[in-house]
């Protein structure tokens, strides 16, 4: 078991290239089961996530290289439908195969992802939308989706779930006729998906829209895409500045899909330049404590940056409310931040943040990768040694974090 050690207390400084999105790549490796040629991805991160994925993708029969952030999956032999149950308790979302390999070969077996740290994260709007579609589900142990004609047709989702819109797009591309899906998820990665199931031949319109509209076609062709960048480490790299008063200028970045968290950590007292894909912040010597982070659905505050912001808001001045409507036990890191001196209140789903003026060094553990991530920045900030068990939850998520972190200057070693 590894650990990151860090000496808090250094200004970071310095410029970061952000790496390729994980939310945005685990969907669109997913995808490349739909097509018979090859896929050619680029600006692929090195996450254990990423890695879990072209191993289930192997598993299906699938053809995989993967080289100096290029991945190329040649998917004209299918030889299986079943994705090991091993892999699929390693990585949730491989939940999101569901739909491509419902389409290219008309029957999945998988196992029920199950809970996991950060709530309970049911499927079912992904059944219900696959169902709509014409499929058979049978959930006894395992599930089992039958659906060799499927048939295009209105999904209005209870709910804009990121991993259900992504689901039922796959499962459109190769159907017959029209699928509209309504109340659709409008995240960024559902944009880029967009972008590369088009870019393989398929008909998807609207993407970034509440309404997406996919006119099902026969067959794909091999291509070439490139991932959009990773907003949420982007957003990671900019809090790890704002904590200890630093600088930081991130390159090959989507502006745009930042503007929740640059609008509130300018509120805490960052100045912050843009142009499109490049960004600027220059923190101020102790940040200031914002009113309200609600975390809801793209455009809103994103609950994948919510434990950063929080840690963050540990030492501002001031005190500080986050109400988190998305997930139900997205608080785990809290009792780890109060270890090292934080003053944290929690309430169902708010938390009253009241700054303190320094953390201190202690031991704490990584439960879930947006908590883990919060932690590391928090010992960035504190005064003396933070130990941080349970890096392989970090690792699902961000490509060298410690390395990164330390290219600006922080004393952070793994262990
Ligand atoms: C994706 C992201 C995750 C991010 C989340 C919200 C990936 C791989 N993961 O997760 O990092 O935190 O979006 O932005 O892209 N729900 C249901 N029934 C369903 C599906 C979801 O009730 O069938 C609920 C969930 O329990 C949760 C909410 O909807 O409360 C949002 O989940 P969803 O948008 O589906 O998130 P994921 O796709 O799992």
């Amino acid at each position: 078991m590894s650990l990151y050690r860090i000496t808090g207390g250094h200004r970071l400084t310095g410029s970061i290239k952000v790496e390729g999105a994980k939310n945005a790549v685990l969907p669109i490796l997913a995808a490349t089961v739909l097509n018979e040629g090859e896929s050619v991805i680029e600006n692929v991160p090195a996450l254990n996530d990423v890695v879990t994925m072209l191993e289930i993708l192997k598993s299906l029969g699938c053809r995989v290289k993967y080289q100096d952030k290029t991945v190329v999956v040649d998917s004209s032999n299918i030889t299986s439908n079943e994705i090991p149950t091993v892999l699929v308790k390693q990585m949730r979302s491989s939940i999101v195969l569901l739909g491509p390999l419902l389409g290219r070969t008309g029957k999945v077996i998988t196992s029920y992802p199950g809970g996991c740290a950060i709530g309970v994260r049911p499927i079912d709007l992904h059944l219900k939308g696959l169902r709509k579609l014409g499929a058979k589900v049978d959930m006894h142990g395992q599930i089992i989706c039958k659906g060799e004609n499927l048939t295009g047709t209105e999904i209005q989702l209870d709910y804009p779930s990121v991993g259900a819109t992504e689901n039922i797009m796959l499962a459109a591309v190769l159907a017959k006729g029209e699928t509209i899906i309504r109340n659709a998820a409008k995240e960024p990665e559902i944009v880029d998906l967009q972008g590369f199931l088009n870019s393989m031949g398929a008909k998807v319109y609207g993407a970034g829209n509440h309404v997406i509209r996919i006119e099902g076609v026969k067959k794909l062709h091999s291509c070439r895409y490139t991932v959009m960048t990773d907003r949420i480490a982007a957003g990671t790299y900019m809090i790890a500045a704002a904590i200890t008063g630093g600088e930081v200028n991130l390159e090959n970045i989507v502006v745009e899909h930042l503007h929740s968290i640059i609008d509130k950590l300018r509120e805490s007292g960052c100045i912050i330049r843009t142009n499109c894909s490049n960004l600027r912040l220059i923190a101020p010597e102790r940040l200031r404590a914002v009113d309200l982070i609600r975390t809801l659905p793209y455009p809103g505050f994103p609950t994948d940056a919510q434990p950063q912001m929080m840690a963050a808001m540990c030492t501002a001045q001031g005190t500080s409310i986050f109400v988190e409507t998305i997930f139900e036990n997205r608080y785990r890191h809290i009792d780890e931040l109060i270890k090292l001196g934080a003053d944290i209140k929690v309430d169902g789903r708010i938390a009253v943040i009241r700054g303190v003026p320094r953390l201190s060094g202690a031991l704490v553990t990584a439960k879930d990768l947006r908590g883990g991530a919060a932690l590391v920045l928090a010992g960035l900030a504190a005064e003396g040694v933070t130990e941080v068990e349970g890096v392989e939850h970090i690792d699902r998520g961000y490509e060298n974090l410690g390395r990164k972190l330390k290219n600006m200057g922080a004393d952070i070693i793994m262990v």
